[in-house]
């Protein structure tokens, strides 16, 4: 057993050489707080709170943790609130993705020093679920994952508003002169109008979707919306279910996250069309399991499981709607013969007998038929070639049909500042035909690897009426964005991968039926260019976390993850 079997109050005691004395001197501060040593002596159940000012998603959080609360109460438990680090995607300089590790660091190390017998972790923005699910997969501790909820949907001129697949539509109208100032000042107010996490399925629901198909979270509590009283419901149901899990002495999260379960996440991945950032976030949470995601293996996985839910940015809905319908459990119950049911849920209940009781109502069409998918063949794929010899994603089912076999010419942006400085210069040469190209956007490049693969089409273009292009990159996307947009091409510019030695002029080929990218360059050529290629100068920074993050964080094919997390072989 963990913790050498001890419990409550006794787990990780202090060490001065006296554990007598360490328990003693616990006791006493616990005691300033106003306990009796008969709630002291009940399960402690730790609950990961990241209410933040600076984290709108997680604005219900001090509900949810009352909620939380409330259930490890009612079953017999003591429920410990503590803080970890909260992340924002916009309010996280210079990208959310470069202080994921660190929250993951952060939630791994504050369960383990403190004497909780399991914990919930409550999360949501795009990148607290993936660091709290890495987290709970490095540790021993039993554990519960309960997403804060997807927001309501807004209201502009009569359409539905979700953040931020909206945003980016309605900035790209705006672009294009189609909205005035006004516009869009009225619109930006409707876009996120509440608590809770991007309504559509980006990176947060993916992940909360992610969750619950793997069996941490429980059946539900990915859609639910976050200001409802079903997520309050969910947050009590959790807290009595933590307590449940203590006296049953498990799950532990490794046992939840079995080989069946990573394989159900990836058919969940596919089936609900979601964000390209999950498969990052996937590769390293099976990474701190000591497994490898293999990327050929989601693809094949993809080219069976259709995308069934229709929600933006894939579809047209939002995900009040897929709660309304059922939740995730009622997709999952269109696609048995591709998952494996007998995974374990942390509900104490398999998977199969979850899909069992889940009821859809197939009233608002959110939820597709196997025989009317959005798409019919998976939301991601993986490609290979020259270009991307360690692999590249794109989102065909948010791509444009026309563009999924394109060749063009390569116009290359060396950096983010570049990118800046000239897509919108008029004088810019460039085609609808042309590929856009951006690098050193990476793990290393960046740092951080920001979501800019969603490169704006050049203004020129875009008044014009051109409203997409291939566009490839080493950075990453908002799950939220649409386009034909190749992302996370590995290894990455910056460590000297074939994007690097791009040209503008060379030809690009993007087949993603073949699920190819070729640079259009001879190998001698290409020789030529590796030999003379040196990165672009920069100032390393010598100290901090940034030094760490440089000197460990892995390609995004591993999941970026820093190398010294992964257990021992
Ligand atoms: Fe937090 Fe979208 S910004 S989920």
């Amino acid at each position: 057993m963990a913790n050498n079997g001890k419990r409550g109050l006794r787990r990780g005691l202090t060490q001065y050489g006296d554990e007598g004395f360490s328990l003693f001197l616990r006791r006493a501060f616990i005691k300033a707080m106003g306990y009796t040593d008969d709630a002291l002596d009940r399960p402690l159940i730790g609950i990961a709170d990241t209410a933040s000012d600076f984290n709108a998603c997680h604005g219900s959080v001090p509900r949810l943790v009352d909620a939380v609360k409330r259930g490890v109460m009612l079953a017999g438990g003591l429920p410990m609130a503590f803080p970890t680090i909260s992340i924002h995607e916009s309010f996280a300089h210079p990208t959310s993705m470069l202080l994921r590790n660190l929250m993951a660091m952060d939630t791994e190390e504050m369960i383990r020093a403190q004497p909780m017998d399991a914990v919930v972790l409550i999360g949501g923005c795009d990148k607290t679920l993936p660091a709290q699910m890495m987290a709970a997969a490095s540790g021993e501790t039993p554990a519960l994952v309960l997403p804060v909820g997807p927001m309501l949907t807004g209201h502009f001129r009569g359409q539905r508003l979700g953040a931020c697949t909206d945003c980016r539509r309605l900035w790209a109208a705006y672009r294009a002169g189609e909205l005035t100032e006004q516009d869009i000042d009225q619109a930006n107010a409707q876009l996120a109008p509440g608590h809770g996490t991007c309504m559509v399925m980006g990176t947060a629901s993916t992940m909360a979707c992610i969750a619950e198909a793997l069996g941490l979270a429980l059946p539900g509590s990915a859609a639910a919306p976050a200001v409802s009283a079903d997520r309050l419901r969910l947050a009590e149901q959790t807290g009595q279910r933590a307590v449940a899990m203590v006296r049953a002495d498990g799950p532990r999260p490794r046992e939840l996250m079995t080989e069946g379960a990573l394989r159900n996440a990836m058919v969940t991945l596919h089936a609900i069309g979601g964000s390209t950032n999950g498969v990052v976030h996937l590769a390293a949470i099976a990474g701190r399991l000591g497994a490898a995601l293999d990327l050929h293996e989601f693809d094949r996985v993809g080219r069976d499981t259709p995308v069934l839910l229709d929600l933006k940015p894939s579809g047209h809905g939002y995900m009040e709607d897929l709660h309304k319908a059922g939740g995730l459990m009622a997709l999952l119950a269109r696609l048995r013969e591709q998952l494996d049911l007998a995974a374990p849920s942390a509900s104490g209940r398999s998977l199969g007998e979850e899909i069992d009781a889940a009821r859809a109502d197939d009233s608002l069409g959110v939820i597709r038929a196997a025989d009317n998918p959005v798409s019919p063949a998976g939301a991601i794929a993986v490609l290979d070639g020259n270009l991307a010899p360690d692999t590249a994603l794109i989102k065909h089912a948010a791509a444009s049909p026309e563009l999924l076999r394109h060749e063009g010419p390569a116009l290359v942006f060396d950096s983010l500042e570049d990118l800046a400085r000239r897509i919108d210069d008029e004088t810019l040469a460039v085609t609808a035909e042309h590929v856009l190209v951006l690098r050193n956007a990476g793990p290393k490049g960046a740092p951080g690897m920001p979501e800019a693969g969603y490169i704006p089409i050049p203004r020129r273009l875009a008044r014009a009426g051109v409203r997409d292009m291939v566009r490839l990159s080493d950075a990453r996307m908002s799950g939220t964005a649409y386009g034909t947009i190749v992302l996370h091409v590995c290894p990455e510019a910056r460590v000297g991968g074939p994007l690097a030695l791009v040209r503008d002029g060379d030809r690009i080929r993007l087949d993603v039926p073949a699920r190819r990218l070729e640079l259009q360059v001879d190998e001698v050529e290409l020789a030529a260019r590796r030999r003379a290629w040196q990165p672009p100068p920069r100032t390393e920074p010598q100290r901090g976390y940034l030094r760490l993050f440089l000197d460990t964080v892995e390609q995004a094919d591993k999941g970026c993850d820093f190398d010294f997390l992964r257990p021992p072989r």
